[in-house]
């Protein structure tokens, strides 16, 4: 799982979660290589949204892990595992981050970082996976957008590549002993770190605006929230924060 021996940084490129993808699509790609860009100008999100992030103000990257050996249906462990890495480094930093499910990192109630995994998959294993990761370094305006930054928590200027060297130092150390036998232990420390865990906070779903409780995350990665004192499981397009 280590990650960053190769790190190719560019100019300017559509998403260097495209620009991985094709690479593996020639064959020309080893495991754990980093392409780092200073502008993105097609970066997406997840749910089909775009990424905007000010070039060369923020750190936009993403890896390429290859025999990630691990089962379909624990596709989500890998999302915990990356988001944590993040947790971990902006804690480092003095930041109380936690991550908002399932895998927006947070500082209080503003977004600083989003991540966007996508997987290959061969027979019911995960086989090839990218992962792409969006960091606010140093924008400090955000448009509208519920965003901060790591200038705007720290006060302090910090090139987008040294705190990619920091995230790569992080993931490296705590993916270590990466193992799909290790998921009850790493689930207990994401639902450690997971925002608004056990608070009534308000929500929406198909049916409208509800105030719930999150009390879990399955397996699957799905969002156990607890309402009226019935339990109910949402995918990611099927519940809103109102924050
Ligand atoms: C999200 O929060 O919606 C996920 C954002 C992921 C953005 C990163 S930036 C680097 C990589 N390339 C992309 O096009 N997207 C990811």
């Amino acid at each position: 799982m280590q990650i960053g021996k190769k790190i190719i940084r560019l100019e300017s490129v559509d998403s260097t979660n495209n620009y991985i993808a094709n690479l593996i699509k020639e064959g020309n790609l080893n495991h754990g290589t980093v392409i780092l860009a200073d502008e993105q100008f097609a970066g997406r999100g997840q749910r089909d949204a775009k990424w905007l992030a000010k070039p060369g103000e923020n750190l936009t990257f993403s890896f390429f892990l290859e025999n990630v050996n691990l089962s379909v249906n624990h596709q989500f462990y890998l999302n915990c595992i990356v988001a944590l890495a993040l947790v971990k480094m902006l804690r480092k930093f003095n930041l109380d981050a936690s991550i908002k499910w399932p895998n927006d990192i947070y500082i209080q109630k503003r977004k600083i970082a989003g991540i966007l995994i996508e997987n290959q998959l061969t027979s019911g294993m995960l086989k090839n996976s990218i992962i792409g990761i969006g960091l606010n370094v140093n924008q400090t305006e955000f448009d509208g957008i519920n965003a901060t930054s790591l200038l705007l928590e720290t006060e302090v200027r910090r090139t987008p590549m040294n705190v990619l060297y920091s995230f790569i130092e992080t993931f490296n150390t705590h993916s270590k002993h990466f193992s799909e036998k290790k998921w009850t232990e790493t689930k207990a420390i994401y639902l450690e770190n997971l925002f608004q865990l056990n608070e009534t906070c308000a929500y929406e779903d198909q049916t409208g605006p509800f105030e719930g409780v999150i009390r879990d995350v399955l397996d699957s990665g799905r969002l156990l929230v607890e309402r009226n004192g019935i339990l109910k499981d949402y995918d990611l397009k099927e519940i809103k924060f109102m924050l």
